[in-house]
């Protein structure tokens, strides 16, 4: 990393809030969001679109090669491009989301992903969220945070906002879907979600949006000055 560029890593398991607070505290910051996960579904949504089975280890090293993916900003929203098509509108479904966990453990996967984000933190500040950004993609990060709650408050969460969408669902899966999604993220053998030793902890549980904005800038300014 320059030393005129700073980064913010935020790290945390899914559910914990991390993108709505990293968006918002890179505004606050005037640095961009690097949202990885995005990048991490984009490669997803290219296997499928390729046929490729989740569990066709060599195969998905080999298709790999031809995903072409990067970033670019508009209105600061961060978009995901893939092989020259912006494919943010198609990211967000359950079949991207699984194929994503199921394919990120693919150390050609993390090195491709990897190298852009380092690129991208190499070039401008970032506020950048995922699960191994303080461990591994920025260890020398000026300030790293390890954003959490239980999976009781996550699946909460998830379950209010599918059902604001009309959506019908069962909390009792929500919550189970999330503890294995868990154990699946943090037990891989490659960069496995874990808080670096140097993160600073924040258990957003029993914190409202507000409080844990405050609580981050809090802990940027104290990283900072
Ligand atoms: O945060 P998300 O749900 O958009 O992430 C999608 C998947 O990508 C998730 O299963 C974990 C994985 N991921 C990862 O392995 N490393 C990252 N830095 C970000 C996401």
């Amino acid at each position: 990393m320059s030393e005129k560029v700073f980064a913010v890593a935020i790290d945390g398991p899914a559910g914990a809030g991390k993108s709505t607070i990293a968006k918002s505290l890179s505004k606050k910051l005037g640095v961009i969001y690097v949202d990885t996960g995005a990048m991490y579904r984009a490669m997803a949504l290219y296997l499928i679109r390729e046929g490729v089975s989740a569990s066709d280890a060599a195969a998905i090293s080999s298709k790999c090669n031809t995903a072409d993916i990067s970033i670019r900003f508009e209105n600061g929203e961060q978009q995901v491009v893939l092989n020259g098509e912006n494919v943010n509108g198609f990211i967000r479904t359950e079949e991207v989301g699984n194929m994503a966990s199921s394919s990120s453990p693919n150390p050609d996967v993390r090195k491709k992903l990897v190298e852009l984000q380092r690129k991208l933190a190499s070039e401008k500040s970032v506020v950048m969220d995922g699960r191994d950004i303080g461990t591994v993609v920025l260890p020398d990060a000026k300030v790293k945070i390890y954003l959490t709650a239980s999976s009781a408050v996550r699946a909460k969460r998830r379950y209010d906002e599918l059902t604001a969408k009309g959506e019908t669902c069962d909390l009792a899966k929500i919550e189970a879907d999330i503890i294995e999604r868990d154990h699946r993220d943090m037990t891989r053998e490659i960069s496995p979600l874990k808080q670096a030793d140097d993160a600073v902890l924040v258990d957003t549980s029993d914190m409202t949006i507000d409080e844990v904005e405050n609580r981050l800038m809090e802990i940027v300014r104290s990283k900072t000055e």
